[in-house]
Parts: structure tokens; C-alpha cells; sequence
């Protein structure tokens, strides 16, 4: 940290300017030990993700080896309230933030001293929650004097696709349309090289954002059906199993296609999910049932294994009708994107990417059309902080930095 003595005695302008040199002196540092590094040592960058209910710490070399991945959920925190409590988020990241830091060094087996650079989460997401992260990382950066990366929670999203592929030694091909499709985002990019020549891990990417959600993210309907269900909280995982369950079960109602003026790339879920909730209002059979799995709920019964059985087949018909009609949307408007746009790669990342139904349509679909789809794994497809220590990166090797300003964006834009 810059510490000047008897700053009272020098005029305004002389500190700016001290102030300044330092800046640079400090930026020339990092280019420096930056371009010592190239073609020498990995370059190790710790990664903290705290933009909404997940403590996330991870440390990758080289933008593509995970050397370790710890994610702290507060699942059972937010639960009985249906939903992530902002307030009760950040309290909790504050509790986890040390501990998970801890564990994922001793993971990697490295020393905090023995890293390169910290790359933050620095938004979108909640801003309270956002904030516990990034000062953390902000003290942690200036205490051992490592430069800090401010990292784009979307743009990590991304980073897990590839980070996915490179354990298969893959690298999909750009330029893409990604989906990102979670609990709190459902948008669509075209996703560009800014130098075509490069393929390579430290490379920077642009982006253009061609779609996304005009109401609720898919997660939001999976978690929102779930609970008018009496299926708890997070939505997605049970309603992804009991849909695979209904088998043959009759449909006791058909959704069809969203249909919405304007661009053709956007997407709502606000409408099916109020189509569920009326179906259920105008058949009072499903009532009873939904009781009985809120009591089993409030009791702890809620694996997938107790819940099935309180479920009858035209619940599971239902569940199904529901989930086709989501990844028929999110499929058939990235395909359509992708065909008319970008090329032949689809990036499908985020919570939801880990829907079974979503995966092999996307697998079959893709197929069809000759294109090529690549998802991250399950544990990656959820926020976790690998994906962040990848972006990170790029940034890192181009030398985009942050200081002790950096602030938290809760609507941070990527494009
Ligand atoms: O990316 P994520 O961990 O956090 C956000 O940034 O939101 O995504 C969580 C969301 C939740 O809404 C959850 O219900 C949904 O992802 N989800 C799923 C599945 N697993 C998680 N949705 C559908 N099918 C799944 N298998
Ligand atoms: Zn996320």
C-alpha cells in the first residue's frame, strides 16, 4: 500500500502525481512479472465467487487445470423460505468466505504467496453478497501484493464450458452462441475471438448479446413450479427426475410454443409458470397431494426417492408437460440462433444446463442440424469459482486489473 509521510506538507497535485507513479510503477511490475511468465511457469490464480448463495474458491493454472474447487451452498439456509434471502446470503458468505479459501489452497497444495494473481466475481448478483467476496479479495490482493481481477459472473458461465472440454484436451471452436441459463439469468451471446488468430487459453473474447429473458430465468420457473407443487426448494434437480419418471403418463395439459412480438431471440417463462399455477387452481384433485409433500418437506422427506411416491401420474404428467415445454424453448431459439448467426458452436452453460431432458435434446438437436454442442459438468454447470479463476485469465495475461475501488455491479453487463 502507498503510505506517505507528512502528506500534509505537499500540495494536492503532487500527491495525485505520487500517487500516479506509484500506479504505474505498480502496472509495469505486473507486466513484467506477466511477460516473465509467458512460456515459463503456470500461472496460478485464485478465483472468488460470492455473487449470490454459493462461497465459491478455486485455484486454476493457466486458465484451464482446476488445481482445486470448493463451493459452499446455502441450499438448506434458503430452503424454507423458497427462495434466496439477500440478507441471509451475505451473512452467510461471510462465514464461509475464510474457511473456503483455506480449503481450497490446501486442495492445490500451495501457499497464498505462491500465487499469481485474485480474480473476482465482481458482478451481476447480489450486491451484499457480491461485496463480501470482493473485499475480500481486495485485502487478500493488497496483503500479499498480487494484482486483482475483476471477473464477470456470466463471463465465468463461459469459462466452464471450456474449462469442461480441455479435460477432454477439446477446444470448441469459435465463434459461438452460448446460452447461460440459471436460476437468475437466461440470456443468449454470440460469443467472438477478438483476434482470430488466437485459440489459446489467454485469448480475449467479445461479446453480443442477441436474447434473453424478459420476465422470469428458467431456473426461476423450475424453482417457482416446484414450490406451488409442494416440491420444495431448488426446483430444478426433482422436477428433472420426476419428469423422466412420467413415462407414458397422459398429459392433463399441453403448453405451447411462447409466442412474443419483437425479437425472436428472447425468451419468458412468467406466462407458463402462471399457466401451471392455473391448471392446478382449476383442478382442486392436485390439492390434497401437494399437502402431503409440503408436510413431507417440512419433515426432511425430500429426496427424490420419498417424493415419487406422493406423486400420481397426472402430477407427472404435468411435471413432464412443464419441463418440455422450457427446453423446447431454450432449445429451438438457440438453435435458430446459432444457424442464423454465429456458426456451428453451441455453449450451453449455468444451473439449468444441468437438466438431463435439456442435454440430450440439445445432444440430438444439435446433431441434426450439424452443429456442435458442448456443456460444462454438472459441478461446473452451477456456480462455482473455477469458472471465475479461468476468466480471470485472459484478463490477467492482458493486464485488465482492478484496484481498491473496484465496486460491486448488481446488473454488471458482459456485452
Ligand atoms: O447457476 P446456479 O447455480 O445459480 C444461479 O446463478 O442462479 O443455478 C441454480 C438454478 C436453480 O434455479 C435450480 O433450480 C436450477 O439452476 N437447476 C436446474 C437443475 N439443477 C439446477 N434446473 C433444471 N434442471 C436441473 N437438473
Ligand atoms: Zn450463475
Amino acid at each position: 500500500m502507498l503510505r506517505l509521510k507528512n502528506a500534509g506538507k505537499f500540495s494536492i497535485g503532487y500527491l495525485r502525481q505520487v500517487a500516479w507513479s506509484e500506479r504505474l510503477r505498480r502496472k509495469l511490475r505486473v507486466s513484467i512479472e506477466i511477460g516473465a511468465l509467458a512460456g515459463t511457469m503456470s500461472v496460478r490464480i485464485l478465483g472468488i465467487e460470492s455473487s449470490c448463495d454459493e462461497t465459491a474458491a478455486a485455484v486454476v493454472a493457466d486458465g484451464r487445470e482446476i488445481l482445486s474447487s470448493v463451493v459452499a451452498s446455502q441450499i438448506d439456509i434458503h430452503r424454507k423460505y423458497g427462495g434466496v434471502v439477500p440478507e441471509l446470503a451475505s451473512r452467510e458468505h461471510l462465514r464461509r468466505i475464510v474457511p473456503v479459501v483455506r480449503e481450497a489452497m490446501e486442495q492445490a497444495k500451495l501457499r497464498l504467496e505462491d500465487l499469481d494473481a485474485i480474480g473476482v466475481t465482481h458482478g451481476p448478483g447480489l450486491v451484499g453478497s457480491l461485496l463480501v467476496g470482493i473485499t475480500y479479495g481486495k485485502t487478500l490482493a493488497e496483503s500479499l501484493g498480487k494484482p486483482l481481477v475483476p471477473v464477470n459472473h456470466l463471463e465465468g458461465h463461459i469459462h466452464a464450458v471450456f474449462l469442461e472440454a480441455h479435460k477432454a484436451a477439446v477446444s470448441p471452436p469459435l465463434p459461438a452462441v452460448c446460452l447461460i441459463v440459471s436460476g437468475g439469468h437466461t440470456v443468449l451471446y454470440e460469443v467472438h475471438p477478438k483476434d482470430s488468430t488466437r485459440s489459446d487459453a489467454g485469448a480475449l473474447w467479445s461479446y453480443r448479446r442477441i436474447g434473453g429473458t424478459r420476465d422470469d430465468a428458467a431456473g426461476e420457473a423450475y424453482d417457482k413450479v416446484s414450490k406451488l407443487l409442494g416440491l420444495g426448494y431448488p426446483g430444478g434437480p426433482i422436477l428433472d427426475r420426476l419428469a423422466a419418471s412420467a413415462g407414458s403418463a397422459p398429459a392433463p395439459v399441453k403448453f405451447g410454443p411462447t409466442k412474443m412480438k419483437g425479437n425472436g431471440f428472447d425468451f419468458s417463462f412468467s406466462g407458463l409458470k402462471t399457466a401451471v399455477l392455473y391448471h392446478v387452481r382449476e383442478n382442486p384433485e392436485y390439492l390434497p397431494e401437494i399437502k402431503d409433500r409440503e408436510e413431507a418437506i417440512a419433515r426432511g422427506d425430500r429426496k427424490f426417492d420419498q417424493l415419487l411416491p406422493l406423486c400420481n401420474p397426472k402430477t407427472l404428467g404435468l411435471v413432464r408437460e412443464f419441463q418440455n415445454a422450457v427446453v423446447r424453448d431454450l432449445v429451438e431459439r438457440t438453435l435458430k440462433a446459432a444457424e442464423e448467426l454465429a456458426g456451428p458452436t453451441i455453449l450451453v452453460s449455468g444451473g439449468v444446463a444441468a437438466n438431463k431432458q435439456l442435454r440430450t435434446t440439445f445432444e440430438d438437436r444439435a446433431q441434426r442440424a450439424g452443429l456442435k454442442v458442448f456443456f460444462p459438468s454438472m459441478a461446473l454447470s452451477t456456480d462455482n469459482a473455477a469458472m471465475i479463476a479461468a476468466a480471470a485469465y485472459p484478463r490477467f495475461m492482458n493486464n485488465i486489473l482492478a484496484d481498491v475501488s473496484l465496486n460491486a455491479s448488481a446488473s454488471l453487463p458482459i456485452a
